[in-house]
């Protein structure tokens, strides 16, 4: 594989929070982990939610060293454009039958948490045999439901991030490194 050419700043981000690299290890260690934890589950599905997770869902299962399949969800939340507002609706649902599978649901970001507390219920209803959760990143200040993350990769403040699958107004979702934005 070519590799990654690194893209400069644009003038809309502040700096770059977390490098490629340091992504790129985390996921690394964060798929070990994984593949350790399901070494004897049977059917693993990760679920990866549309549109934020994509890439870090496609590079953390590419280093899953157990069988797994991948399913995809859309969901998108009410309210102003930043932040959701706890009105989580369905966009698109999993092809996949969860009852007796072991879920694993990978989302980029976990922010006030009520999209990741919508589908924990949605999915627990749906009788899997296990549910775990793994977000990339999580802003623990803004969090204000009770759901507990069961693979974390980094924790930052509360600032608007970019890149990595993140976006702004549907922007800067493919840079490889995550990156603070300018919302002034
Ligand atoms: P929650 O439901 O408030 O936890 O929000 C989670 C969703 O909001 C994520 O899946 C993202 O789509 C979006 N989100 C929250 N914070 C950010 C951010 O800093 N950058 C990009 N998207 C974000
Ligand atoms: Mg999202």
């Amino acid at each position: 594989m070519s590799p990654i050419t690194i893209p400069p700043l644009s003038d809309d981000l502040v700096s770059v929070l977390i490098d490629a690299d340091t992504i790129q290890r985390k996921v690394s260690e964060l798929a070990q982990r994984i593949s350790a934890d399901y070494k004897e589950c049977k059917e693993l599905v990760v679920v990866a939610v549309l549109k934020g997770a994509f890439i870090f869902a496609a590079d953390l299962c590419r280093q899953l060293s157990i069988a797994h399949t991948v399913d995809f969800i859309a969901l998108s939340s009410y309210g102003n454009r930043d932040y959701t507002s706890g009105n989580v609706r369905l966009i698109m649902d999993v092809r996949e039958n969860l009852a007796n599978k072991d879920v694993l649901i990978v989302e980029d970001i976990l922010d006030s948490g009520h999209t990741l507390s919508y589908l924990a219920r949605n999915f627990a209803a749906r009788q899997p045999s296990s549910l775990k959760t793994a977000a990339l990143v999580s802003k623990p200040d803004r969090l204000i439901t009770d759901i507990k993350l069961d693979y974390l990769g980094f924790e930052i403040p509360d600032v608007w991030v970019v890149g990595y699958g993140l976006d702004y107004a549907e922007q800067h979702r493919t840079l490889p490194y995550i990156a603070v934005m300018n919302r002034t």
